[in-house]
């Protein structure tokens, strides 16, 4: 791979990311309407409603720890207090969508799921005033101009490293983040994984726990 063509890796992987929060967002929000989903797609959308709570959380942690220092070293005036403090604003929600996956089956007790479908309707209101802007932040040219090819590349390895320690239950989040992405998205986050789990614990080992979320997924 040439310089220019490995520019920008580290932040392609933060804006794919960006697209797996806004559908496992989007899709959580029409399914908790009313009642729910039919009693034998709940299993299924609990555990999808799970892998978005911790893929979520892996991901501004990722960017409080790693991308916004990385990034402030060559552009201190850039607002990442600013974001990092709406990180700490869904958080709280965040911990209430936790608490509804751990509820069992009073989860599906109509406050539990009216509630479930308010919290994510304001994550979900605070989410789309707060990925744009780290959009810009980390557009193409931007982030040319910030980081230096081995600056990107070691972002990429370290968001990886930090998401394939900090994602439970791997078995759920990880085709979460494969399966809410489409085409050229979806193979090249599976080719940032390690070859075993793209190749092997997805399709095969990890099928039996994943399986459920089928019907919230993309084919
Ligand atoms: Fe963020
Ligand atoms: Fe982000």
């Amino acid at each position: 791979m040439s310089a220019t063509n490995s520019i920008c890796i580290g932040s392609s992987a933060l804006i794919r990311i960006h697209k797996v929060v806004t559908r496992g967002l989007s899709i959580s929000m029409q399914c908790s309407r009313g009642t729910g989903p039919e009693p034998d797609l709940r299993d299924g959308f609990q555990r999808f409603v799970q892998a978005l709570y911790s893929g979520f959380v892996v991901h501004n942690d990722g960017e409080d720890e790693i991308a916004f220092p990385l990034f402030k070293m060559s552009f201190a005036d850039g607002p990442f207090e600013v974001l990092s403090s709406q990180h700490r604003q869904m958080m709280p929600l965040l911990d209430k969508v936790n608490a509804w996956c751990n509820q069992g089956s009073t989860a599906w007790e109509t406050a539990s799921i009216a509630g479930l479908h308010s919290t994510l309707s304001e994550l979900n209101s605070l989410w789309h005033k707060h990925f744009p802007i780290e959009q810009i932040l980390f557009g193409p040219r931007e982030c040319e101009r910030m980081l230096t090819p081995e600056e990107n590349a070691w972002l990429d390895e370290q968001l990886a490293v930090h998401a394939a320690q900090y994602s439970h239950p791997g078995e759920l989040v990880l085709p979460f983040i494969l399966y809410n992405l489409e085409g050229d998205d979806r193979a090249a986050m599976a080719s940032a994984m390690p070859q075993v789990i793209a190749e092997q614990l997805v399709p095969f080992d990890w099928k039996p726990s994943w399986a459920p979320m089928h019907p919230f997924l993309l084919d």
